[in-house]
C-alpha cells in the first residue's frame, strides 16, 4: 500500500495505536531528542512521536515534526504498507527466481505473485503537492525577501540532537542526484547540517554514491544540481537507506515495495525529477571545490563524530505542501530507530545475499554492532573453510565492506538471538585457528581506525569443526532435551 502523504502515513499509525500526540510546545533544541531516545529505547522500540507544536528558539513552527514513526517491527511494516517486513522478502526472493515469462500461463502466475514490476516505473507528472507553497531563493538573499520573511531552513523545525553537535541537522533526508555522464539517478540519505538559512553542508561520505556523482561534476567543473525531499511516502527515506548497488534506481525499488509507480515532478531550479507528493523539496547546487567544516555530530556509533570537511549546498528554491509535516529522526547510543530500517533492509536483501551464497540461512545485524560493525551469519556448512568463503564473499558485497566483525555459525543458531550466537563463538572457536584479520575500506564514522576510511576487519569460524579442516578429535554433540519429553513437560507446566 502507498502513502499519499505523511499525514496519511501518521493516521494509519494512529488508528494502529502507534502514535502519541504531544499537544504542547516542545524545544527542537535538546528536549525532543531526549524525549525521542527514552521512546526508542522502551521495550519493542516504544510509539511514533508527533510534536504538534515543536518550537525553534522558543517560537512555535508552522510545520508538527514526527519522529520515531519506523521505530519498532510493526511500524516499519506499516511504513511499507505490509504486514511484515518478512512479505516483501518473501517477494524479493520470488523475483530473484522469477524467470522471464515465456507464455500467458507464467505471465499468470508472475502476476498471481504480485510480481507486478510495472509499478516499479516511475510516472512523470507536471507537479503535485510538494510544490503547493514556493519559495524562490536568489543569492544572496535580497532585502525584499527577507522583509517578505519567506520560509527558510530557520523556519523549519529541525533539530539540534546533542549536546556538543555543531548546529541543527536534517536528519530523514533523501538526497537526489545524477550520474552527469550516464543521467542515472541517485537517491541517498546523507544527513543535513543547517549553516544558515540557505546554506547547508552536505555528509555524503566518500563511499557513497552521491559522492561519486559529485566528483564527476567536480572534474568537469560544473556546478552540481542536488534535491532534497523530506516526507512523503515513509518507502522514499526507506529506499534512500537501502544499500542498493551503485546504479539501481531507489525510486524504481520505492515503486515496488509501495506496488505504486512514484509520480515524479521537475524541480523549478534545477534539472532535476522528484517524489511530487513529499512534504518539503529543498533545491540548490554543490560547487566543485567548495568545502566547509561539517560536524561534530552525535551519530549511529554512539560519539560524536568529529569535525571534518563536506561539500556545501546553496539553495536556490524550498517548496513544501500546506498541509507539510517534518518527519525526523535521532541517532546515538543504541538502539535507536535506524536499527529497525537496518534490519528491515538486511531481511528484505537476505534473498540476495543468498542468491550469491546458497549456503547462507540467515544473516543479523545486532543493534549493538550499530549497522555493520557486527554482523552474524549463518550457513549450511558442507566442506571445510566455507566459512572464510563466506566472510570473504560479503566483504566484497556493497556496504557490507564495512562489516567490522562477522561471526559465521551454523543453521542450527538462531543469529537473531545474540546471546546464543556468542555462546557458539565462545564454545566453539580456538581464537588462533578460527579468525581471520584483513584489511577492507572503513566505515567513514568508525572512529576506531587509525587513519580515517582504513580499517581492519576481523571474523569469526564459529561452526562446528570438519576433520578436513584438520580437527581430529570427536566434535562434542550439543546438549538438547528431545522434543517430545519438552512438550510433554510444557504440557505438565501448564496445569499447575
Ligand atoms: C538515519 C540515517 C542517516 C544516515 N546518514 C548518512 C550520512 O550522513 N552520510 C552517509 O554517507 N550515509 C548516511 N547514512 C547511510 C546511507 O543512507 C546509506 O549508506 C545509503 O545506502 C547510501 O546510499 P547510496 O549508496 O545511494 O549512496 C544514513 C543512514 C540512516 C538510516
Amino acid at each position: 500500500m502507498a502513502y499519499r502523504s505523511t499525514v496519511e502515513f501518521i493516521a494509519a499509525l494512529e488508528k494502529a495505536g502507534e502514535l502519541v500526540r504531544i499537544p504542547f510546545p516542545v524545544a527542537t533544541e535538546l528536549e525532543i531528542t531526549a524525549w525521542a531516545d527514552r521512546e526508542m529505547k522502551s521495550p519493542g522500540g516504544g510509539k511514533a512521536l508527533l510534536f504538534e507544536k515543536p518550537t525553534v528558539n522558543g517560537v512555535i513552527s508552522s510545520f508538527p515534526l514526527a519522529i520515531n514513526t519506523m521505530g519498532s517491527r510493526a511500524r516499519m511494516a506499516l511504513a511499507l504498507g505490509i504486514a511484515d517486513v518478512d512479505e516483501l522478502m518473501n517477494q524479493m526472493r520470488l523475483i530473484l527466481k522469477a524467470k522471464p515469462p515465456t507464455n500467458l500461463r507464467s505471465a499468470w502466475t508472475l502476476a498471481l505473485q504480485g510480481l507486478d514490476l510495472l509499478n516499479a516505473k516511475p510516472n512523470h507528472v507536471r507537479t503535485g503537492p510538494a510544490q503547493e507553497v514556493v519559495h524562490r531563493f536568489e543569492e544572496p538573499l535580497t532585502p525584499q525577501a527577507l522583509a517578505a520573511r519567506l520560509p527558510t531552513l530557520l523556519d523549519l523545525p529541525i533539530l539540534q540532537c546533542w549536546p556538543d553537535d555543531g548546529g541543527r541537522f536534517i536528519t530523514l533526508p533523501c538526497v537526489h542526484t545524477k550520474d552527469p555522464d550516464t543521467g542515472e539517478r541517485n537517491l541517498g540519505m546523507y544527513r543535513i547540517q543547517i549553516y544558515d538559512r540557505q546554506t547547508t553542508g552536505m555528509h555524503w561520505q566518500v563511499h557513497k554514491v552521491g559522492a561519486r556523482h559529485g566528483k564527476r561534476y567536480y572534474e568537469k567543473n560544473e556546478p552540481m544540481p542536488v534535491a532534497i525531499t523530506i516526507g512523503g511516502d515513509p518507502a522514499y527515506a526507506f529506499a534512500a537507506t537501502a544499500p542498493l548497488p551503485d546504479g539501481l534506481d531507489e525510486l524504481l525499488f520505492a515503486g515496488f515495495i509501495r506496488k505504486r509507480p512514484v509520480d515524479l515532478a521537475p524541480c523549478l531550479t534545477v534539472p532535476l525529477d522528484v517524489p511530487a507528493d513529499v512534504d518539503f523539496v529543498i533545491e540548490g547546487f554543490v560547487h566543485p571545490g567548495e568545502l566547509r567544516d561539517e560536524g561534530p555530530f552525535g551519530d549511529h556509533t554512539g560519539f560524536y563524530t568529529p569535525v571534518d570537511k563536506y561539500p556545501v549546498f546553496h539553495i536556490t528554491a524550498i517548496t513544501h505542501r500546506r498541509d507539510a509535516v517534518y518527519p525526523c529522526t535521532i541517532v546515538g547510543i543504541p538502539p535507536m530507530e535506524d536499527f529497525y530500517m537496518g534490519t528491515a533492509s538486511a531481511r528484505i536483501f537476505l534473498p540476495v545475499f543468498q542468491m550469491n551464497f546458497p549456503e547462507i540461512v540467515d544473516i543479523a545485524l545486532p543493534a549493538e554492532g550499530t549497522f555493520h560493525n557486527l554482523v552474524f551469519v549463518s550457513i549450511r556448512k558442507q566442506y571445510p573453510w566455507q566459512a572464510y568463503k563466506i566472510m570473504h564473499g560479503l566483504w566484497g558485497m556493497g556496504q557490507m565492506m564495512f562489516a567490522k566483525y562477522i561471526v559465521v555459525v551454523d543453521a542450527d543458531c538462531d543469529v537473531h538471538n545474540t546471546s546464543e550466537v556468542l555462546f557458539r563463538m565462545c564454545a566453539n572457536t580456538d581464537p588462533q585457528r578460527d579468525s581471520i584479520v584483513t584489511k577492507n575500506p572503513s566505515d567513514a564514522l568508525d572512529h576506531a581506525p587509525t587513519i580515517a576510511n582504513l580499517g581492519t576487519h576481523m571474523a569469526f569460524d564459529a561452526t562446528r569443526k570438519l576433520p578436513g579442516e584438520g580437527y581430529h578429535r570427536v566434535w562434542p554433540e550439543l546438549v538438547k532435551m528431545p522434543a517430545e519429553i519438552a512438550a510433554r513437560v510444557d504440557a505438565m507446566r501448564r496445569t499447575l
